[in-house]
């Protein structure tokens, strides 16, 4: 058999560490069944053997005689540990009976580590219930659940529509530069919604954008037609908070570009949208409208949901309300970003997700999504 170094390991249980036991072995017979040499002497460089069966009644012993998890652990070190007898003997082993001998032994003293823990933790627990008494028919504490915010909901029921319909969704940046969100977009330098009254600068060109249009662009730099895509987002514009403004909303874009795209694709799109979220008795009307990046553009009104047309305030008695913006995608907002308008043709159009919050909740003012009242937010 291969004789293994042995490193001593300081421990003041008595043990296999300890000079008594140490003692013991250096004596025992060296044919003794279950016995290896050890090379490496302890301390005084004579050397010793360690008879397994001993170590492993004495560990067997020692694991019986923890009362506690950390006598147990201790005993574990001792026995099982990286640096005990076991573990520095494993290392050495070289053929295939000393290692069955060593590995039945440790096998054996894992065994009785686990059965004794469990026993411990039992007898913890035993002694827990006999010290203190429980009322198991108390009622327990109260578990708050969180929610998503009604408008994470509504944003997420668009995207679902959408993605029903082959769109995918696409995030821009929230903050964006005069490019982004004016100039790819056709927005001449006098249109009052560039005006820093109007708009969050950080500098003469980058600013927090004030629509989810300038995504348009960026889904189209990124990539080649056709896109059928929808960009959520909020947007920031320099409005004082009152019933129906907020210096930040949030809106939902929507691109198609392909070959052949013509106004009805759009209706069609803006008309299944409707009935997916207000019920399969909308219809969708088209106003005729301008925004600098679409033409024609439009803007649309559904069919009153809560009346169902007949007259309400909420459609100030007219059947319809105002939903969004809409058109077909300018030539020029094409060739700004490198497509060829007698390829291609598009539509977009935006909403806001905050109006259809309020107008389906009988909402009546904005301002209640951000004052994170939970007796209002809680409802939803
Ligand atoms: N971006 C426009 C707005 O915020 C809405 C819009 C989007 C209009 C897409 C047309 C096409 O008012």
């Amino acid at each position: 058999m291969v004789p293994w170094p042995r490193r001593a390991a300081p421990s003041s249980l008595p043990g296999p560490g300890s000079p008594e036991a140490w003692a013991r072995r250096a004596t025992a017979s060296q044919t003794e069944p279950g016995l290896l040499r050890l090379d490496v002497p302890p301390e005084q460089g004579e050397s010793a053997t360690v008879n397994w069966q001993d170590y492993e009644s004495e560990g067997v012993q020692a694991i019986a005689g923890s009362a506690t998890a950390e006598e147990l652990d201790a005993a574990r070190v001792q026995y099982l540990g990286r640096k005990g007898d076991l573990a520095q003997a494993l290392r050495g082993v070289r053929d295939r009976e000393s290692g069955m001998l060593l590995n039945g032994v440790r096998s054996r003293l894992e065994a009785a580590i686990a059965e004794r823990r469990e026993a411990i933790e039992r007898e913890e627990l035993e002694t827990l219930y006999a010290d203190r008494s429980f009322d198991v028919t108390l009622p327990g504490e109260e578990f708050r659940r969180g929610r998503l915010h009604l408008l994470t909901q509504i944003k997420r029921e668009i995207e679902d529509i959408f993605l029903g319909m082959g769109y995918e969704v696409y995030e821009g940046d929230e903050v964006t530069d005069t490019w982004h969100n004016f100039d790819a977009l056709t927005t001449d330098h006098g249109h009052p919604s560039r005006s820093p009254s109007d708009t969050f600068y950080f500098s003469d060109d980058v600013l927090l954008r004030t629509h989810t249009s300038p995504d348009q662009i960026r889904l189209m730099e990124s990539r080649q037609p056709p896109i059928y895509a929808i960009s959520p987002g909020r947007v920031y514009r320099r409005d004082t908070p009152d019933a129906t403004h907020s210096p930040t909303f949030l809106q939902v874009e929507s691109l198609v570009v392909d070959r052949g795209i013509t106004l009805a694709d759009l209706k069609g799109a803006v008309l299944h949208f409707f009935r997916q979220l207000f019920g399969p008795e909308r219809e969708v009307r088209m106003r005729t409208s301008y925004f600098p990046f679409t033409e024609p553009s439009v803007e649309f009104d559904v069919t009153c949901f809560l009346c169902n047309s007949e007259g309400c305030p909420v459609c100030k008695y007219s059947g319809w309300i105002e939903m969004g913006g809409a058109g077909w995608v300018d030539p020029e907002v094409f060739r700004n970003v490198g497509y060829d308008p007698e390829v291609w043709a598009g539509f977009a159009f935006g909403l806001g997700i905050e109006r259809i919050a309020m107008l389906r909740h009988g909402l009546p003012d904005l301002r209640l999504f951000w004052d994170n009242d939970l007796r209002v937010l809680s409802q939803f």
